[in-house]
Parts: structure tokens; sequence; C-alpha cells
């Protein structure tokens, strides 16, 4: 089936969650010219141990592919379905019917993200969100799921015109109107408040005001130390004063008990010359250091018990995205697969179970003499285990080239994987999330194998895309112009 249309397509990934259960997922946009297929994209979730995943819309074969993975979706309503949904109820249930009832079980639906920054992206259409959001919220009731599939829409921070100091944060009133009617559906079903917070441009924007030691989650020297001057609480980072100017604008209306969620948070790796903080250096650091922040469980200052649910700013590059360079260069991976710079997805906690097994295995119509060299590098300079595709050994039948390949190559992979070593093998292979064990012929990394390969880290993996998913991201990143008017305020705090 053939998509009619090419829509943002964002995928949330859920990483291995802190004993707290905070979690750092990711992002996918997919405007990308060499789109790689859905079972790709999940090979590369699986690989990393991601065990959440946030469509931009709700993509068939994004959710057909994630199904029975344990791998836990937002769907997306695009801001282009918004008005139809927002002014029509059986549209609403139309749509819950079509892309997330026909899904459940067996693909883990966990919430709808409504709009992508509609306030700040497309404010004529502020007026339907939340009408939108009651009419899904209704189809979910009549389906039995609202108590597992949680509404919200996610926000820019742009439209909290002065966060800092957060203490004195508030919405621009000029979106009372939406703000307050949107704030009580979130308390009055539980769900979260979801923000796209970028201390990047939060960076960028400074014009050098704040060191960038605060944007990286750095220590700050302590002349420069970050203080609220009402609550005297201490801001080590941007994104914790964020997330807090969010808590305390949410206060400002009386209400509590609403959790912010980070549905968007990046660096670019890359820019152009008018970006020099585009850099895959201060990307690693960002996104390693926002890992461990998000990862031991805390909130920001007001809110210490609230885990930040995070997800990072994109797994892959979007090479067809317009506007600076930096915005096609937020992804942590190449379409292709490579890793742009390395990110531990940090495996601090539980493992995400069998589900997230990954083996190496050669491709079908791989070149033969291609095959066999790598099965040759594999068993001898790779110091694979080839016993067991020896004759008369378990392994051994089928007695083919492409059998004792994927044999060879995902014993060398699961050995090497965490040292760097890749699936690739002059690209005749392919990971794979099926167990190709059978009989009594088992692959290193099954669940039947003691010695049980850690896929924690990630390094210069390469796979091999197939085919395309089918889906672009048109996500907005706006500047964000409070900084501006925040920057004197916060100028002075900074001397305390
Ligand atoms: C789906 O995700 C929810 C939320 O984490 C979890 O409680 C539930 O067990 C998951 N369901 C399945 C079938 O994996
Ligand atoms: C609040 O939003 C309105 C409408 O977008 C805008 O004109 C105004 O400048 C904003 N106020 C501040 C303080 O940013
Ligand atoms: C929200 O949480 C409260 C308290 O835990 C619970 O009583 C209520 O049923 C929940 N409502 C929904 C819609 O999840
Ligand atoms: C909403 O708007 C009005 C005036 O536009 C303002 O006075 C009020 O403080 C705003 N905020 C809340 C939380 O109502
Ligand atoms: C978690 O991170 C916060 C913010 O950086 C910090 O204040 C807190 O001490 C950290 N907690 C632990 C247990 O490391
Ligand atoms: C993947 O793409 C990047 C960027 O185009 C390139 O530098 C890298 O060499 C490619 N990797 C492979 C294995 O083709
Ligand atoms: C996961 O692995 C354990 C043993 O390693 C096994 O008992 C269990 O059945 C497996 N679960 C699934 C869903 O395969
Ligand atoms: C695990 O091993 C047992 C016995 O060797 C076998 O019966 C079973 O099918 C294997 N399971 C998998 C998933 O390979």
């Amino acid at each position: 089936m053939k998509l009619q249309k090419w829509l943002p397509c964002l995928l949330l990934l859920l990483l291995t969650s802190s004993a707290l259960g905070a979690y750092v997922g990711v992002n996918i946009g997919s405007d990308i010219y060499d789109l790689p297929s859905a079972a790709y994209v999940v090979a590369i979730l699986k690989a990393h141990q991601i065990g959440h995943v946030r469509l931009y819309n709700a993509n068939a074969h994004m959710l057909e592919a994630l199904s029975n993975t344990g791998i836990e979706v937002i769907v997306g309503v695009p801001n282009e379905q918004l008005l139809r949904i927002g002014r029509s109820p059986s549209v609403a249930a139309d749509w819950i019917n079509k892309n997330v009832v026909s899904y459940l079980p067996s693909t883990n639906i966990t919430a709808i993200a409504v709009g992508s920054q509609v306030l700040t992206t497309i404010p004529k259409i502020a007026p339907v969100l939340v009408p939108a959001m009651n009419y899904l919220h209704h189809a979910l009731v009549a389906a039995n799921l609202n108590f597992r599939v949680k509404i919200s829409a996610p926000q820019s921070m742009d439209i909290i015109p002065r966060p800092f100091p957060p203490s004195t944060a508030a919405f621009n009133s000029s979106w009372n109107s939406t703000i307050y009617p949107l704030l009580q559906f979130l308390r009055n079903t539980n769900s979260s408040y979801m923000l796209n917070a970028y201390p990047y441009y939060g960076y960028t924007k400074g014009d050098g005001i704040f060191p960038i030691e605060y944007a990286l989650f750095r220590s700050l020297p302590s002349v420069k130390q970050i203080v609220d001057p009402n609550t005297l609480f201490h801001y080590n980072s941007m994104f914790d004063a964020m997330v807090d100017a969010t808590y305390y604008s949410i206060a400002a209306f009386n209400f509590d008990n609403i959790p912010v969620m980070i549905t968007e948070t990046g660096w670019p790796s890359f820019g152009g010359a008018d970006e020099p903080d585009a850099t895959a250096e201060n990307a690693e650091s960002y996104n390693t250091n926002l890992i461990r922040r998000v990862l031991n469980g805390s909130g920001p200052p007001s809110q210490p018990k609230i885990a930040i649910n995070t997800y990072i700013y994109e797994l892959l590059n979007e090479d067809k995205r317009d506007g600076p360079i930096s915005l096609k260069n937020f992804g942590v991976f190449y379409s292709n697969g490579s890793t742009v710079y390395p990110l531990s997805f940090s495996d601090s906690g539980q493992s995400t179970g069998n589900s997230s097994a990954v083996f190496c295995v050669a491709k079908d119509g791989a070149d033969t003499d291609k095959l066999q060299a790598g099965l040759n590098w594999a068993c001898g300079q790779g110091q694979a285990n080839c016993a067991a595709i020896q004759a008369g050994r378990p392994c051994y039948l089928p007695n083919n080239l492409k059998s004792h390949a994927s044999y060879a190559y995902n014993d060398y992979y699961q050995k090497m994987h965490n040292a760097g070593g890749t699936c690739d093998f002059d690209g005749t292979a392919m990971v794979t999330a099926e167990d190709p064990s059978y009989g009594s012929c088992v692959y290193a990394g099954s669940s039947n194998t003691s010695s049980g390969a850690g896929r924690s880290s990630s390094s210069t993996e390469t796979i091999a895309p197939v085919g395309s998913f089918g889906a672009s991201s048109n996500l907005q990143v706006t500047t964000l112009q409070y900084l501006i008017s925040a920057i004197s305020v916060f100028f002075a705090l900074m001397s305390l």
C-alpha cells in the first residue's frame, strides 16, 4: 500500500528506564531523500534498545513494523488534519478507529500527540485544537481505550515569552483562551503537557549572554551560577530552566499535577557558516549529558520528584528539510544507518527484554564472492566462533553459503558490536530482529543462549536501508525570540 501523502513522522525513542521509570526517546523525522524502510528503522531502534517511539503521523508501515516489538508508540495527528477533526466528532472517531484501534494491542500505542506546535506554527487553527482533542478523547472512551491511550498537544517554548527566571514565567496571555482549556483537558485526562524545548536555540539566540556550559549541561564556574532570585533554586542547565518555566506557567493558571514531558530536544551536528555551534562535538555532548540528566530520574528544581521523560530530536538526519543547514543535521544517524557521532543510549536500568534482540545475517541475493569473502573474514580475522557450521555440527545444514555466512556474521556481530563491530560485510549483511535460530542451531544473542550479547552502546554500526516507510517531517523549529527579551533579566542573575 502506497502512502497518499507525505506526512511528518516522529519516532520517539524510549531508552532504557532509570530506576524511577524515567526514559529518553528519540524523534525520527522522515524528510529524507533515501528514506529507509520501516523495518530498517525498527532494527535501529532495537539495536539501541529503544523502547518508545513517536510518529508525527500514523504511518501504516511504521505502525505495522512496530507491532509485537514491545516498543511503546505515540502517534501524531498532523497539523493538516486538525481542522477537520476539530470540526467533526465523526472524523475524529474515524481517525481513532483507523489509526489506533486497529493496531492495538499488538502495536503498543500509548499516546496521541495532536498537532505540532500548533499555537506558534498555525495559530489560525488554535481554536480547534482543544475541540479536536476532546473529540479524539470521546472516541477513545467509546473504544474503552482512554485509560490506555493519552492525548496531548506538543507546544514550543515560544509561547512562554519570558522563561527566565522560571518562577515568573507565564504563557503569552494572547493564548489564554486555548491554554486554559488545554490544561483543563490534560488534568481531567491525567495527561502530560508536551513541550518542545531547545537549549540550542536558547544559547545561539542569546548572542553569548549564556555560557555554552549552561546549554550543554556542563558545570558552571562558581561565579556564574544561575539562580532564580525568587526561589533561590540553582539551575545547572538551561534544559532544567525551560522545564521549570513551563511548570510555573502552568501553575499560574492554578493547575497542578500535570507532568511536563519533553517531546523534542536536540542539538545539530553540522550547520552553515553562521551556525558555528552546530558541531558533532557539541551535539554529542548535549545528547550524552541530556540522557544522563534525564535517566537520573529527578525532575527540575521546582518538581524534583517528577522525572522529565524526553524524546531526542532526532534519530535520522533529514536531508530534505528546508531552512538553515543545521535543520538537516539534528540526527544521531545518517539515513544509511552510520552514526553521525557515537551516542550511548545508556543502559542504566532494566532492559526491554527479548524483544530488543538484534541479529546480523546475510542478505538475500547478496553477491556470492562477497559473501564468501565475508564468511572467510568473519571466521578468520574477525574471530567468530565458526565451529557450529562445520560438517556434522548443529548449524552445518542447510549447507549453503548464505546460511553459513549468516551464522558467522552474527557470531562476530554479537561479540564485537559493543567494541564498534558493524553488521556490514561489504554490504552483504543486515540486522534483523527475527531470531535466525532453528532446531538445535542456536545463534549467538538468541534468548536460548546464556552468553547474552549486550547491545547498550552505539558506535559505528551500519545497517543497510531498504525501501521506504513513506513519511516526512515538516516539523517547525521556530526561532526562540522570547529569549531576546529574557536576556536582560537573566543577565543580571548570572552575577548572583
Ligand atoms: C504498553 O505500554 C504500557 C505503558 O508502559 C505498558 O504498561 C504495557 O504493559 C505495554 N503493553 C504491552 C502489550 O506491551
Ligand atoms: C504574544 O503573542 C502575540 C500573538 O502571537 C504576539 O503578538 C505578542 O508579541 C506575544 N507577546 C510577547 C510578550 O511575546
Ligand atoms: C486520573 O487519575 C485519577 C487519580 O489517580 C483517577 O481517579 C482517574 O480515574 C484518572 N482518570 C483518567 C481519565 O485516567
Ligand atoms: C489571561 O489573560 C488575562 C488578560 O488578557 C490576564 O490578566 C490573565 O492573567 C491571563 N492569565 C490567566 C492565567 O488567566
Ligand atoms: C540529577 O540531576 C539533577 C540536575 O542536574 C541534580 O540536581 C541531581 O543531583 C541529580 N541526582 C542524582 C541522584 O544524581
Ligand atoms: C553514510 O552517509 C554518510 C553521509 O552521507 C557518509 O559520510 C557515510 O560514509 C555513509 N556510510 C556508509 C557506510 O555508506
Ligand atoms: C524472554 O526470555 C526468557 C528467558 O530468557 C523466556 O523465558 C521468555 O519466555 C522470553 N519471552 C518472550 C516474550 O519471548
Ligand atoms: C530454545 O531451545 C529449545 C531446546 O533446545 C528449543 O526447543 C526452542 O525451540 C528454542 N527456542 C528458540 C526461540 O529458539
